[in-house]
Protein backbone atom coordinates (compact mmCIF):
# COMPACT_ATOMS: atom_id res chain seq x y z
CA UNK A 1 0.00 0.00 0.00
CA UNK A 2 1.33 3.32 -1.01
CA UNK A 3 2.68 5.59 2.15
CA UNK A 4 0.50 8.68 2.55
CA UNK A 5 3.30 11.46 3.37
CA UNK A 6 4.49 12.18 7.11
CA UNK A 7 2.25 14.41 9.17
CA UNK A 8 5.44 17.13 10.69
CA UNK A 9 3.43 17.30 13.70
CA UNK A 10 3.41 13.24 14.34
CA UNK A 11 7.02 13.69 14.49
CA UNK A 12 6.96 17.31 16.05
CA UNK A 13 7.70 16.67 19.97
CA UNK A 14 8.03 13.41 20.22
CA UNK A 15 11.50 11.40 21.09
CA UNK A 16 10.15 8.37 19.41
CA UNK A 17 8.79 8.52 15.99
CA UNK A 18 7.52 4.99 15.60
CA UNK A 19 7.07 3.61 19.16
CA UNK A 20 3.60 4.41 21.37
CA UNK A 21 4.29 4.06 25.05
CA UNK A 22 2.16 2.50 27.44
CA UNK A 23 0.01 5.19 29.87
CA UNK A 24 2.15 8.23 28.25
CA UNK A 25 1.43 11.46 26.29
CA UNK A 26 3.51 11.21 23.27
CA UNK A 27 3.77 14.83 22.70
CA UNK A 28 6.69 15.86 24.21
CA UNK A 29 8.03 13.43 25.58
CA UNK A 30 11.40 13.19 26.80
CA UNK A 31 14.19 10.69 25.35
CA UNK A 32 13.31 7.58 27.28
CA UNK A 33 15.49 5.07 29.29
CA UNK A 34 16.91 2.82 27.18
CA UNK A 35 17.38 -0.98 28.61
CA UNK A 36 19.42 -3.24 27.42
CA UNK A 37 19.64 -5.97 29.18
CA UNK A 38 18.36 -7.82 32.94
CA UNK A 39 20.19 -9.82 34.99
CA UNK A 40 18.95 -11.01 38.83
CA UNK A 41 17.47 -7.70 40.11
CA UNK A 42 19.32 -5.31 37.69
CA UNK A 43 17.84 -4.01 34.86
CA UNK A 44 20.94 -2.23 32.77
CA UNK A 45 20.96 0.70 30.56
CA UNK A 46 22.78 0.88 27.21
CA UNK A 47 24.71 3.64 28.70
CA UNK A 48 25.63 0.69 31.30
CA UNK A 49 24.24 2.11 34.05
CA UNK A 50 22.79 -0.84 36.69
CA UNK A 51 19.35 -0.20 38.51
CA UNK A 52 18.09 -2.34 40.96
CA UNK A 53 14.45 -3.26 39.72
CA UNK A 54 11.75 -2.17 42.64
CA UNK A 55 9.12 -3.05 40.44
CA UNK A 56 10.06 -6.80 39.13
CA UNK A 57 8.53 -5.21 35.70
CA UNK A 58 5.51 -4.31 36.48
CA UNK A 59 5.32 -7.54 39.60
CA UNK A 60 6.28 -10.17 37.11
CA UNK A 61 10.13 -11.16 37.93
CA UNK A 62 9.23 -12.83 41.10
CA UNK A 63 12.82 -15.00 40.32
CA UNK A 64 14.81 -11.67 39.73
CA UNK A 65 15.28 -11.32 36.02
CA UNK A 66 16.23 -13.69 33.52
CA UNK A 67 17.01 -16.29 36.04
CA UNK A 68 19.16 -19.19 34.25
CA UNK A 69 16.96 -21.70 35.52
CA UNK A 70 13.79 -20.42 33.00
CA UNK A 71 16.29 -19.61 30.55
CA UNK A 72 17.62 -22.60 30.00
CA UNK A 73 14.12 -24.43 30.19
CA UNK A 74 12.90 -21.80 27.45
CA UNK A 75 15.55 -22.98 25.27
CA UNK A 76 15.29 -27.02 25.60
CA UNK A 77 11.59 -25.81 24.62
CA UNK A 78 12.08 -23.50 22.03
CA UNK A 79 14.11 -25.85 19.97
CA UNK A 80 11.23 -28.38 20.30
CA UNK A 81 8.44 -26.79 19.79
CA UNK A 82 7.86 -22.90 19.91
CA UNK A 83 4.46 -22.49 19.60
CA UNK A 84 1.65 -24.73 18.19
CA UNK A 85 -1.81 -23.89 17.66
CA UNK A 86 -4.06 -25.10 21.08
CA UNK A 87 -7.58 -25.75 18.54
CA UNK A 88 -8.01 -29.97 18.27
CA UNK A 89 -4.20 -30.03 20.20
CA UNK A 90 -2.74 -30.33 23.09
CA UNK A 91 0.93 -30.80 24.66
CA UNK A 92 2.89 -31.82 27.72
CA UNK A 93 4.02 -28.33 28.98
CA UNK A 94 0.02 -26.70 29.56
CA UNK A 95 -1.30 -30.43 30.78
CA UNK A 96 1.58 -30.70 33.44
CA UNK A 97 1.29 -26.94 34.35
CA UNK A 98 -2.34 -27.16 34.67
CA UNK A 99 -2.10 -29.80 36.70
CA UNK A 100 0.00 -28.10 38.89
CA UNK A 101 -1.86 -25.29 39.01
CA UNK A 102 -5.18 -27.25 40.25
CA UNK A 103 -2.43 -29.45 43.03
CA UNK A 104 -1.64 -25.99 44.37
CA UNK A 105 -4.94 -24.26 44.49
CA UNK A 106 -7.74 -25.03 46.95
CA UNK A 107 -11.17 -26.54 46.52
CA UNK A 108 -11.62 -27.87 42.72
CA UNK A 109 -10.36 -25.23 40.90
CA UNK A 110 -8.77 -27.07 38.43
CA UNK A 111 -9.55 -26.27 35.18
CA UNK A 112 -7.36 -24.12 33.75
CA UNK A 113 -8.01 -21.90 30.43
CA UNK A 114 -4.85 -20.58 29.20
CA UNK A 115 -4.63 -17.18 27.24
CA UNK A 116 -2.04 -14.54 26.77
CA UNK A 117 -2.62 -11.89 29.34
CA UNK A 118 -4.02 -10.85 32.42
CA UNK A 119 -6.91 -8.36 30.71
CA UNK A 120 -7.35 -11.32 28.82
CA UNK A 121 -7.53 -14.19 31.72
CA UNK A 122 -10.42 -10.94 33.27
CA UNK A 123 -12.01 -10.86 30.43
CA UNK A 124 -12.61 -14.78 30.10
CA UNK A 125 -13.66 -15.20 34.17
CA UNK A 126 -16.58 -12.60 33.01
CA UNK A 127 -17.92 -14.45 30.00
CA UNK A 128 -17.35 -17.79 31.88
CA UNK A 129 -19.12 -16.22 34.62
CA UNK A 130 -22.14 -14.73 32.00
CA UNK A 131 -21.96 -18.15 30.25
CA UNK A 132 -22.32 -20.05 33.55
CA UNK A 133 -25.90 -18.71 34.02
CA UNK A 134 -26.99 -18.80 30.38
CA UNK A 135 -26.27 -22.73 29.78
CA UNK A 136 -27.74 -22.79 33.31
CA UNK A 137 -31.02 -21.07 31.37
CA UNK A 138 -30.65 -17.60 33.41
CA UNK A 139 -30.34 -14.79 30.83
CA UNK A 140 -30.86 -11.70 32.58
CA UNK A 141 -27.47 -12.41 34.79
CA UNK A 142 -24.95 -10.26 32.95
CA UNK A 143 -23.53 -7.79 35.94
CA UNK A 144 -20.84 -7.52 37.75
CA UNK A 145 -20.76 -6.19 41.53
CA UNK A 146 -16.74 -4.52 41.43
CA UNK A 147 -15.19 -2.68 43.93
CA UNK A 148 -13.69 0.75 44.63
CA UNK A 149 -10.08 0.88 44.05
CA UNK A 150 -9.69 -2.32 41.82
CA UNK A 151 -8.69 -2.81 38.73
CA UNK A 152 -8.45 -5.88 36.32
CA UNK A 153 -7.22 -4.50 33.06
CA UNK A 154 -6.94 -2.61 30.22
CA UNK A 155 -9.48 -4.41 27.49
CA UNK A 156 -13.13 -3.05 27.84
CA UNK A 157 -14.92 -5.97 29.99
CA UNK A 158 -11.69 -5.66 32.60
CA UNK A 159 -12.00 -1.94 32.34
CA UNK A 160 -15.98 -2.12 33.01
CA UNK A 161 -15.07 -3.58 36.66
CA UNK A 162 -12.32 -1.34 37.36
CA UNK A 163 -12.70 1.57 39.46
CA UNK A 164 -14.69 4.47 36.91
CA UNK A 165 -13.59 7.39 39.62
CA UNK A 166 -9.93 6.33 40.50
CA UNK A 167 -9.15 4.33 37.96
CA UNK A 168 -7.35 5.14 34.82
CA UNK A 169 -10.94 4.35 32.44
CA UNK A 170 -13.01 7.42 33.38
CA UNK A 171 -13.06 8.56 29.44
CA UNK A 172 -14.63 5.59 28.88
CA UNK A 173 -17.41 5.99 30.78
CA UNK A 174 -20.74 5.63 28.66
CA UNK A 175 -19.18 3.25 26.33
CA UNK A 176 -17.92 0.53 28.93
CA UNK A 177 -21.03 -1.83 30.20
CA UNK A 178 -22.18 -0.25 33.89
CA UNK A 179 -21.25 -2.63 36.56
CA UNK A 180 -22.24 -2.22 39.78
CA UNK A 181 -19.28 -0.67 42.14
CA UNK A 182 -19.54 -1.35 45.80
CA UNK A 183 -16.52 -0.27 48.60
CA UNK A 184 -14.69 -2.89 50.27
CA UNK A 185 -16.51 -4.42 53.25
CA UNK A 186 -14.52 -3.04 55.83
CA UNK A 187 -16.84 -3.39 58.87
CA UNK A 188 -20.43 -4.50 59.62
CA UNK A 189 -22.00 -1.67 57.98
CA UNK A 190 -20.04 -1.92 55.05
CA UNK A 191 -21.06 -6.29 54.94
CA UNK A 192 -24.67 -5.00 54.70
CA UNK A 193 -23.89 -2.53 52.42
CA UNK A 194 -22.24 -5.24 50.23
CA UNK A 195 -25.48 -7.98 51.10
CA UNK A 196 -27.99 -4.92 50.20
CA UNK A 197 -26.55 -4.34 46.69
CA UNK A 198 -26.61 -7.81 46.12
CA UNK A 199 -29.73 -8.04 47.14
CA UNK A 200 -31.50 -5.27 45.17
CA UNK A 201 -30.06 -6.74 41.83
CA UNK A 202 -31.24 -10.16 42.21
CA UNK A 203 -31.38 -12.16 39.32
CA UNK A 204 -29.06 -9.62 37.52
CA UNK A 205 -25.74 -10.21 39.03
CA UNK A 206 -23.40 -12.75 37.87
CA UNK A 207 -20.29 -12.54 39.71
CA UNK A 208 -18.58 -10.38 42.17
CA UNK A 209 -15.05 -9.68 41.76
CA UNK A 210 -12.41 -8.42 43.73
CA UNK A 211 -8.26 -8.33 43.87
CA UNK A 212 -7.60 -10.15 47.14
CA UNK A 213 -5.56 -8.39 49.89
CA UNK A 214 -3.98 -5.57 47.88
CA UNK A 215 -5.58 -3.48 45.31
CA UNK A 216 -2.35 -3.17 43.47
CA UNK A 217 -2.71 -0.17 40.28
CA UNK A 218 -5.85 1.25 42.13
CA UNK A 219 -3.00 2.65 44.24
CA UNK A 220 -1.82 -0.41 46.47
CA UNK A 221 -4.62 -0.41 49.03
CA UNK A 222 -4.67 -3.31 51.56
CA UNK A 223 -6.83 -4.86 53.23
CA UNK A 224 -7.56 -7.79 56.21
CA UNK A 225 -8.13 -11.37 55.16
CA UNK A 226 -11.34 -10.85 57.30
CA UNK A 227 -13.01 -8.59 54.17
CA UNK A 228 -12.25 -10.79 51.95
CA UNK A 229 -13.57 -13.54 53.56
CA UNK A 230 -16.71 -10.84 54.07
CA UNK A 231 -16.98 -10.99 50.33
CA UNK A 232 -17.03 -14.47 49.91
CA UNK A 233 -19.71 -14.38 52.31
CA UNK A 234 -21.74 -12.22 50.54
CA UNK A 235 -21.39 -13.61 47.19
CA UNK A 236 -22.52 -17.09 48.19
CA UNK A 237 -25.57 -16.07 50.28
CA UNK A 238 -26.48 -14.20 47.15
CA UNK A 239 -25.88 -17.10 45.17
CA UNK A 240 -23.42 -15.52 42.85
CA UNK A 241 -19.83 -16.29 41.29
CA UNK A 242 -17.03 -14.96 43.08
CA UNK A 243 -14.38 -14.53 40.49
CA UNK A 244 -10.47 -13.72 42.39
CA UNK A 245 -8.16 -11.88 40.32
CA UNK A 246 -4.57 -13.40 41.61
CA UNK A 247 -2.84 -11.15 38.40
CA UNK A 248 -0.60 -9.20 40.49
CA UNK A 249 -0.94 -11.11 43.89
CA UNK A 250 -0.60 -14.65 43.16
CA UNK A 251 2.85 -16.41 43.40
CA UNK A 252 4.03 -15.28 46.74
CA UNK A 253 3.87 -11.43 46.66
CA UNK A 254 1.52 -11.25 49.52
CA UNK A 255 2.72 -13.87 51.97
CA UNK A 256 1.27 -16.27 50.80
CA UNK A 257 1.45 -18.65 47.26
CA UNK A 258 -2.09 -17.39 46.81
CA UNK A 259 -3.16 -14.38 48.94
CA UNK A 260 -7.03 -16.73 48.97
CA UNK A 261 -4.92 -18.73 51.39
CA UNK A 262 -4.97 -16.14 54.15
CA UNK A 263 -8.64 -15.67 53.62
CA UNK A 264 -9.24 -19.89 53.23
CA UNK A 265 -11.71 -19.04 50.53
CA UNK A 266 -12.80 -20.67 47.27
CA UNK A 267 -13.63 -18.53 44.47
CA UNK A 268 -14.98 -20.21 41.67
CA UNK A 269 -13.15 -18.18 39.19
CA UNK A 270 -9.33 -17.38 39.60
CA UNK A 271 -7.33 -15.28 37.68
CA UNK A 272 -3.31 -15.76 37.11
CA UNK A 273 -1.01 -13.93 35.50
CA UNK A 274 2.08 -11.75 35.32
CA UNK A 275 4.35 -13.83 37.38
CA UNK A 276 3.10 -17.03 36.46
CA UNK A 277 5.94 -17.32 34.00
CA UNK A 278 8.66 -15.63 36.95
CA UNK A 279 8.62 -12.61 34.48
CA UNK A 280 10.09 -14.40 31.39
CA UNK A 281 7.11 -14.40 29.10
CA UNK A 282 3.61 -13.20 28.84
CA UNK A 283 0.75 -16.15 29.41
CA UNK A 284 -2.29 -16.25 31.70
CA UNK A 285 -4.61 -18.54 33.39
CA UNK A 286 -8.43 -18.34 34.32
CA UNK A 287 -8.75 -21.12 36.19
CA UNK A 288 -12.61 -22.34 37.35
CA UNK A 289 -13.85 -24.93 39.65
CA UNK A 290 -15.90 -28.27 38.90
CA UNK A 291 -19.24 -26.42 39.71
CA UNK A 292 -18.68 -23.68 36.60
CA UNK A 293 -16.79 -26.23 34.87
CA UNK A 294 -19.52 -28.67 34.25
CA UNK A 295 -22.10 -26.02 33.51
CA UNK A 296 -20.24 -26.13 30.19
CA UNK A 297 -20.66 -29.70 29.57
CA UNK A 298 -23.29 -30.35 27.13
CA UNK A 299 -24.67 -32.50 24.28
CA UNK A 300 -25.40 -29.02 23.21
CA UNK A 301 -22.04 -27.49 21.04
CA UNK A 302 -23.34 -23.59 21.93
CA UNK A 303 -22.97 -24.64 25.54
CA UNK A 304 -19.08 -24.90 25.07
CA UNK A 305 -16.81 -21.67 26.11
CA UNK A 306 -16.31 -19.97 22.74
CA UNK A 307 -13.10 -18.63 22.98
CA UNK A 308 -9.65 -19.36 21.97
CA UNK A 309 -6.50 -16.89 21.80
CA UNK A 310 -4.66 -17.62 18.93
CA UNK A 311 -1.05 -18.12 21.05
CA UNK A 312 -3.28 -19.36 23.95
CA UNK A 313 -1.52 -22.17 25.68
CA UNK A 314 1.53 -21.11 24.24
CA UNK A 315 4.23 -24.20 24.83
CA UNK A 316 7.62 -21.93 25.49
CA UNK A 317 5.68 -19.61 27.92
CA UNK A 318 4.27 -23.35 29.83
CA UNK A 319 7.84 -24.44 29.91
CA UNK A 320 8.41 -21.05 31.68
CA UNK A 321 5.79 -21.38 34.25
CA UNK A 322 6.53 -24.71 34.78
CA UNK A 323 10.14 -24.10 35.75
CA UNK A 324 9.48 -20.77 37.71
CA UNK A 325 6.65 -23.26 39.99
CA UNK A 326 9.94 -25.70 39.87
CA UNK A 327 12.05 -22.94 41.65
CA UNK A 328 9.13 -22.08 44.18
CA UNK A 329 9.57 -26.06 45.17
CA UNK A 330 13.34 -26.13 45.52
CA UNK A 331 14.17 -21.99 46.61
CA UNK A 332 12.98 -20.76 49.75
CA UNK A 333 10.40 -17.72 48.28
CA UNK A 334 8.00 -17.86 51.31
CA UNK A 335 10.50 -17.12 53.63
CA UNK A 336 12.12 -14.71 51.14
CA UNK A 337 9.11 -12.73 51.19
CA UNK A 338 8.61 -12.88 54.84
CA UNK A 339 12.53 -11.37 55.15
CA UNK A 340 11.23 -8.37 52.67
CA UNK A 341 8.12 -8.06 54.55
CA UNK A 342 10.29 -6.92 57.49
CA UNK A 343 12.56 -5.31 56.09
CA UNK A 344 10.35 -2.98 54.62
CA UNK A 345 8.29 -2.64 57.66
CA UNK A 346 11.28 -2.00 59.56
CA UNK A 347 12.98 0.57 57.05
CA UNK A 348 9.49 2.39 55.63
CA UNK A 349 6.86 2.53 58.79
CA UNK A 350 8.81 5.08 60.12
CA UNK A 351 7.91 7.80 56.86
CA UNK A 352 4.38 7.38 58.41
CA UNK A 353 5.77 10.62 60.38
CA UNK A 354 6.59 12.30 57.77
CA UNK A 355 5.08 15.38 56.65
CA UNK A 356 3.23 15.11 53.81
CA UNK A 357 3.14 11.42 54.12
CA UNK A 358 -0.64 10.51 55.02
CA UNK A 359 0.09 6.20 54.94
CA UNK A 360 2.59 3.46 54.73
CA UNK A 361 1.22 0.23 54.05
CA UNK A 362 3.13 -2.87 53.88
CA UNK A 363 1.91 -6.63 53.26
CA UNK A 364 4.31 -9.26 52.00
CA UNK A 365 6.74 -8.35 49.19
CA UNK A 366 4.75 -5.15 48.58
CA UNK A 367 5.90 -1.61 50.48
CA UNK A 368 3.82 1.72 49.93
CA UNK A 369 4.15 4.69 50.24
CA UNK A 370 0.74 7.27 50.17
CA UNK A 371 1.72 11.42 50.20
CA UNK A 372 -1.34 13.97 50.99
CA UNK A 373 -0.09 16.14 47.44
CA UNK A 374 1.03 15.00 43.86
CA UNK A 375 4.07 16.22 43.17
CA UNK A 376 6.43 16.04 39.73
CA UNK A 377 6.63 12.51 38.87
CA UNK A 378 9.41 13.11 36.59
CA UNK A 379 11.91 14.67 38.73
CA UNK A 380 10.54 11.67 41.61
CA UNK A 381 12.03 9.27 38.71
CA UNK A 382 14.56 11.07 37.98
CA UNK A 383 16.33 10.99 41.85
CA UNK A 384 15.70 7.41 42.53
CA UNK A 385 17.25 7.01 38.80
CA UNK A 386 20.35 8.99 39.93
CA UNK A 387 20.30 6.69 43.18
CA UNK A 388 20.46 3.63 41.07
CA UNK A 389 16.54 2.38 41.40
CA UNK A 390 13.83 1.69 38.74
CA UNK A 391 10.47 2.52 40.32
CA UNK A 392 7.09 3.68 38.83
CA UNK A 393 4.87 5.51 41.23
CA UNK A 394 1.35 6.01 40.70
CA UNK A 395 0.21 9.25 41.12
CA UNK A 396 0.46 10.18 44.89
CA UNK A 397 1.67 6.20 45.69
CA UNK A 398 5.14 5.07 45.90
CA UNK A 399 5.56 1.80 46.06
CA UNK A 400 7.79 -1.26 45.94
CA UNK A 401 7.38 -4.43 44.65
CA UNK A 402 10.85 -5.97 44.19
CA UNK A 403 12.21 -9.41 42.93
CA UNK A 404 12.25 -11.86 45.61
CA UNK A 405 15.54 -13.01 45.31
CA UNK A 406 17.63 -9.76 45.58
CA UNK A 407 20.13 -9.61 48.14
CA UNK A 408 20.28 -7.49 51.29
CA UNK A 409 22.53 -4.86 50.01
CA UNK A 410 19.94 -4.19 46.59
CA UNK A 411 17.19 -4.29 49.19
CA UNK A 412 18.34 -1.53 51.24
CA UNK A 413 19.63 0.47 48.35
CA UNK A 414 15.47 0.67 47.26
CA UNK A 415 14.31 1.43 51.19
CA UNK A 416 17.55 4.11 51.48
CA UNK A 417 16.39 5.77 48.39
CA UNK A 418 12.89 5.68 49.47
CA UNK A 419 13.66 7.42 52.73
CA UNK A 420 16.46 9.85 51.09
CA UNK A 421 14.16 10.48 48.47
CA UNK A 422 10.18 10.43 49.84
CA UNK A 423 10.14 13.37 52.45
CA UNK A 424 11.69 15.45 50.10
CA UNK A 425 9.02 15.03 47.62
CA UNK A 426 6.35 15.05 49.98
CA UNK A 427 7.59 18.36 51.03
CA UNK A 428 7.41 19.64 47.45
CA UNK A 429 11.07 20.29 47.50
CA UNK A 430 12.53 17.83 44.98
C1 LIG B 1 -5.05 -7.31 39.33
C2 LIG B 1 -4.78 -7.15 37.88
N1 LIG B 1 -5.61 -7.71 36.99
C3 LIG B 1 -5.39 -7.63 35.67
C4 LIG B 1 -4.30 -6.96 35.16
C5 LIG B 1 -4.06 -6.89 33.68
O1 LIG B 1 -3.00 -7.69 33.32
P1 LIG B 1 -2.23 -7.45 31.93
O2 LIG B 1 -1.51 -6.16 32.05
O3 LIG B 1 -1.32 -8.64 31.82
O4 LIG B 1 -3.28 -7.43 30.86
C6 LIG B 1 -3.41 -6.36 36.05
C7 LIG B 1 -2.25 -5.61 35.55
O5 LIG B 1 -1.66 -4.80 36.23
C8 LIG B 1 -3.66 -6.45 37.45
O6 LIG B 1 -2.84 -5.88 38.35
Amino acid sequence: MPQPPPDPRAAAGTALPHLWLPYTQMRGLAPPLRAARTAGAHIVLEDGRRLVDAVSSWWTACHGHAHPYIVEAMIRQLRDMPHVMFGGLVHAPAERLAARLADLLPGTLRHAFFSDSGSVAVEVAMKMAVQFWINHGERGRTEFVAFRYGYHGDTMAAMSVTDPEEGMHRLFQGYLPEQAMAELPRDGAGQEALRAKLRERQGRVAAVIVEPLVQCAGGMKMHDPSVLRAIANAAREAGVLLVVDEIATGFGRTGSMFAIEQAGICPDILCLGKALTGGAVSLAATVATDEVFTAFLDADESAALMHGPTYMANPLACAAANASLDLFEREPRLEQVAAIERHLAAALLPLGDVAGVVDVRIKGAVGAIEVAELHSLDRLKAAFVDAGVWLRPFGNVIYTMPPFTLTDPELAAITDAMIRIVPVWADGAL
